[in-house]
């Protein structure tokens, strides 16, 4: 009891056990010795000069000046012990010496770059994704970063959009497991620990739905579809304890996310009672005058301020505006207190007070430059991303005796694109990025040769490479064609309104297929792309994303049967853009088609198929994975029981290979209507040749709520299909009754 008044005597105090202030009171302690203008300074974010990742400003001098009078909290774009140092050091010659925080997009690695996110999704390896964010999260601060602008958890049905690169794919519980897993990853031991950076939940909310796939674009949506497909991996961001969040470029039904009550103060920092800071997106505060949303500057800080954004990127406007609108009475300074606090409790959390140069460290900086054992784990990584579409004939694995190979395609000794989209790491590569033709060159017999031919390039309708790419086809045993879209053709402001090969590569490959040489096809991508005449025509077909600086090995790795694939799609593949937005989890609607040959008057069109080219959950292996015996503990359940699901599965291929075991779930009847397959679970396992296994996973009533139309979030008793399966669309299906 005694310890009780002891604790509660301390903590009225504001210190803890040993005496010391808390953070807290340390940053009530502060905000009292700061002007106005200091606190709004700890709101102000902008890049630095060497390069940008959004519409650069130019006035550096400025910049530097308010550093040195304590107006700017955090800069993004300074990146390196040494810049971070210069920078910090103009930052303690301010009046109160609060240090700058430092923030980078580290989206897929940092020195090591790792497959692009939506690759590393395929892997759905939750262990490797949060491995390599413990990396990056090493890497980057040894260069001085505190902050990342990851993970991107925005769930996205459209592969037209550039950013789906960035993000875990269209599916809602697989996209939160992965931003946990990346949360964990980055943040390490805690805030604090010398190789933990904060992350940031981005893009708060909805950006992934922009109309028509095109970038910044508009969203409009149900709240009902909002909360249930949209915010679910945010509010585990927030309860998983993410150090910050960024908003989003789009207007939610009409309101710009920057200013959104709704989401950013009801729901984030009421409901969900998140207690870190919200960051802008880049200028994400000034668009909100051409959104139509504030007529002006002053408005838009007022309105951003009131709608809960607390750090302004790039905007320019909240120290231009709110010291003013706080003296003139139109924003209460309770609200620049708070943001100002949350803002500096993330700095003394980061222990940034205690040392402001403890990420600045040389010494640090030099041993991950090139971190050979990082580069180890960023190749097992890529091979694990790749994704087997097709292998007609058993094509692959390759030999690596086969005497003649042709590599064939622009992408062939392409290099730095294999970073794929966002690596600002790499302005000043100096280190080796395995391409292509090293990679299986490596692992080719000494006996056997590479031929090489770029056929064409990546965007552009020149042929005049065509004749000399089918020579060299001619000469081969096996041709490896290398196509796909272009590294800067996926990312932010890169949508696409058509999605296939770009340029004359389609065209290309049709040449070299006429040869009748074997081709094995290696698709480049930051998206599902759009390549019906090659999925029907080529034996073998290996999705590799861009995989990173050791690209080209885990390719080979995979060509030659080192690395079985094992990837699964986490987007569904359209057959055409006419029909995006195609993905597994839609309702069945009152007229759903049948069959693809009976399309009077039912949901479908009159020209395509419903169903997608390669289904959500999609991936092949060199082996067979053969699924028995679903068993369901009971199929009638009642209250808060527990459903036991066990299958079995047993490797009656050739190799030892791993295989994702997905569940789904249906719920058939609803006060509002159930899609009709829901992802649930899933386990990745490794079975060797000849082997069997039993794969377990348990449902609870909590597993089966959803949104009704008033929002509440609860389950309903009834009927549920239980699925489990290799992919979305091939599952074994029992049906159970739940009661309440
Ligand atoms: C704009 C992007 O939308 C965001 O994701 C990124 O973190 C910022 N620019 C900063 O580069």
């Amino acid at each position: 009891m005694k310890r009780v008044y002891f604790l509660l005597a301390f903590s009225a105090l504001g210190m803890n056990v040993y005496g010391q202030k808390t953070t807290d009171q340390r940053v009530a302690e502060l905000l009292s010795k700061m002007t106005l203008e200091e606190k709004v300074g700890q709101m102000v974010q902008y890049s630095g000069f060497e390069y940008a990742t959004g519409p650069q400003h130019s006035n550096s001098a400025a910049v530097l000046d308010e550093i040195k009078k304590g107006k700017v909290g955090s800069m993004l774009n300074v990146a390196g012990a040494e810049e971070t140092r210069a920078f910090q050091k103009l930052a303690m010659q301010s009046r109160l010496k609060i240090p700058l925080l430092f923030g980078q997009d580290v989206i897929h690695g940092y020195r090591t770059t790792f497959p692009v996110n939506i690759g590393q999704a395929a892997s759905w390896d939750l262990g490797m994704i949060e491995k390599s964010e413990r990396i990056a999260a090493t890497e980057a601060s040894a260069y001085g970063i505190h902050w990342t602008f990851a993970p991107m958890v925005d769930i996205a049905r459209d592969p037209r959009w550039g950013r789906v690169m960035e993000g875990p794919g269209e599916d809602t519980y697989l996209g939160t497991q992965i931003g946990l897993a990346r949360i964990k990853g980055f943040q390490g031991k805690g805030l604090g620990s010398l190789d933990a950076v904060m992350a940031c939940a981005k893009h708060f909310a909805a950006y992934g739905a922009a109309v028509g796939g095109r970038d910044y674009n508009s969203v409009d949506m149900s709240l009902r579809q909002l909360n249930e497909t949209y915010l679910p991996p945010f509010k585990a961001a927030s309860e998983a304890g993410v150090a910050t969040f960024m908003n989003s470029f789009n207007d939610i039904n009409g309101i710009p996310a920057t200013a959104n009550q709704y989401i950013q103060r009801n729901l984030l920092k009421g409901k969900w009672n998140y207690k870190g800071f919200v960051v802008s997106d880049w200028g994400s505060i000034g668009e909100m005058i051409p959104h139509g949303y504030a007529k002006d500057t002053a408005e838009a800080a007022e309105k951003a301020i009131q709608g809960g954004s607390d750090m302004d990127m790039e905007s320019r406007v909240y120290m231009a505006e709110l010291p003013k609108l706080v003296k003139e009475g139109k924003v209460d300074t309770k609200l620049v207190d708070d943001a100002a606090g949350r803002i500096l409790t993330k700095k003394f959390e980061m222990g940034l007070f205690d040392d402001p140069y403890r990420f600045s460290n040389e010494k640090r900086q030099k041993e991950q430059v090139n971190n050979q054992e990082n580069r180890k784990f960023g190749r097992e990584f890529g091979s694990k991303s790749i994704v087997l579409l097709k292998n007609k004939d058993n094509i692959l694995p390759l030999s690596k005796t086969v005497k003649t190979v042709a590599l064939i395609g622009p992408f062939g000794k392409e290099t730095v694109s294999n970073h794929g989209f966002w690596s600002v790491a790499f302005k000043d590569d100096t280190q080796r990025i395995v391409s292509q033709f090293d990679g299986i060159k490596n692992q080719l017999d000494k006996n056997s040769t590479l031929l090489y031919a770029k056929g064409c390039n990546v965007d552009d309708q020149d042929k005049t490479m065509f004749a000399e790419a089918v020579e060299t086809a001619r000469k081969a045993d096996v041709v490896i064609m290398t196509l796909g879209e272009g590294h800067a053709m996926s990312g932010e402001a890169k949508s696409r309104s058509t999605i296939g090969f770009s340029g004359v590569q389609e065209e290309l490959l049709k040449e070299i297929a006429k040869t009748g040489k074997p081709i094995v096809l290696m698709i480049n991508a930051g998206r599902p792309l759009i390549f019906n005449w090659a999925a029907d025509h080529i034996p073998a077909i290996v999705y590799t994303w861009w995989l990173g600086t050791e690209a080209g090995n885990s390719i080979a790795d995979i060509l030659f049967g080192t690395v079985n694939p094992g990837g699964k799609l986490p987007m569904t593949f359209p057959r055409t853009e006419g029909q995006i937005p195609v993905y597994y989890n839609h309702y069945n609607t009152g007229r759903p088609a049948k069959n693809n040959t009976d399309r009077n008057y039912v949901s479908a069109y009159i020209d395509l198929d419903n169903d997608p080219k390669f289904p959500f959950g999609f991936g092949l292996s060199y082996t067979e994975f053969t699924y028995s015996d679903l068993v369901l503990s009971s199929e009638n359940l009642k209250g808060d029981q527990k459903l036991n699901i066990s299958v079995t599965v047993s490797n009656t291929g050739k190799y030892d290979g791993e295989e994702v075991v997905q569940l789904y779930i249906r719920d058939l009847f609803g006060k509002v209507v159930r899609p009709v397959k829901e992802l649930k679970g899933f386990k990745k396992i490794f079975i060797k040749k000849g082997e069997t296994k039993k794969v377990e996973f348990t449902l609870t009533p909590e597993n089966l709520k959803f949104f009704d139309d008033e929002l509440n979030f609860d389950w309903e008793a009834g009927e549920f299909d239980i699925m489990v399966g290799t992919n979305s669309q091939n599952v074994q299906t029992k049906r159970v009754n739940w009661v309440k």
